[in-house]
């Protein structure tokens, strides 16, 4: 294992909730759940999609795209005002229960969070959770105009903290991201919060770990 100078935290679904979204889609849905699943299937694909048409557009658009599809899906015609409450909780997601307590255990490293977010997504999410004094930087994918997995992407972190990728433990919750991650030679840990299948890509995250709380200890720090 490398000796690890630094993290870089992956943001939706690895440090907050992409399903605290669920409260909020109850007002339109009576399968919320089911709703925010396929919002963040949708929203996902539209950033694989658009990395590949060569379309960048930020993440907010993307989100909301991904949004006005799952309600045509349902079936369900919105008001605007209710469309942006809907997007507006993407700005207050919950961070999971262990996010804080780990970042303290870690706060004597750099941390960043590097993501598909565009910065003002994430200076939200980050802000409403009181988080912002944890993170030396906040790296968007805008910067790059593209979308996880592209290498472009990745390779914001080494040139924002000044450090091999090697040196740098990328965190992610997303099995793609975290191969994504470790083809551009970052040190992996994947939090595999469902227990799920790795994603067959030919690349192997260097820890896996069910909570981030477990991150310290699996890497001997
Ligand atoms: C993120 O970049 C992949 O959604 C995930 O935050």
């Amino acid at each position: 294992m490398p000796l690890v100078r630094a993290f870089a935290f992956d943001a939706y679904g690895t440090l907050f909730d992409v399903h605290s979204v669920i409260e909020a889609c109850r007002a339109v849905t009576d399968d919320p759940q089911g709703f925010s699943l396929q919002w963040r299937q949708k929203q996902l694909e539209y950033t694989w999609l658009r990395a590949l048409m060569g379309r960048y557009e930020d993440f907010w658009a993307v989100t909301e795209a991904a949004l006005r599809f799952t309600l045509r899906r349902f079936n369900l015609a919105v008001s605007e005002s209710v469309a942006r409450q809907l997007m507006d909780a993407y700005l207050t997601l919950a961070p999971f229960p262990e996010v804080r307590g780990t970042l303290d255990r870690l706060k004597t490293y750099p941390l960043a969070i590097l993501s598909n977010g565009s910065p003002n997504m994430l200076e939200a999410v980050v802000r409403a959770n009181v988080l912002t004094g944890y993170f030396s930087h906040l790296l968007s994918v805008d910067a790059v105009k593209s979308y996880k997995p592209s290498p472009a992407v990745y390779e914001l972190g080494p040139s924002a903290l000044g450090l091999p990728a090697r040196e740098i433990c990328f965190v992610s919750a997303n099995a793609w991201d975290a191969a994504g991650a470790k083809a551009s030679g970052y040190t992996v840990a994947w939090c595999n919060r469902a227990g799920a299948a790795m994603d067959e890509l030919g690349f192997t995250p260097d820890v896996e770990i069910r909570s981030l709380d477990q991150l310290p200890p699996a890497l001997g720090i």
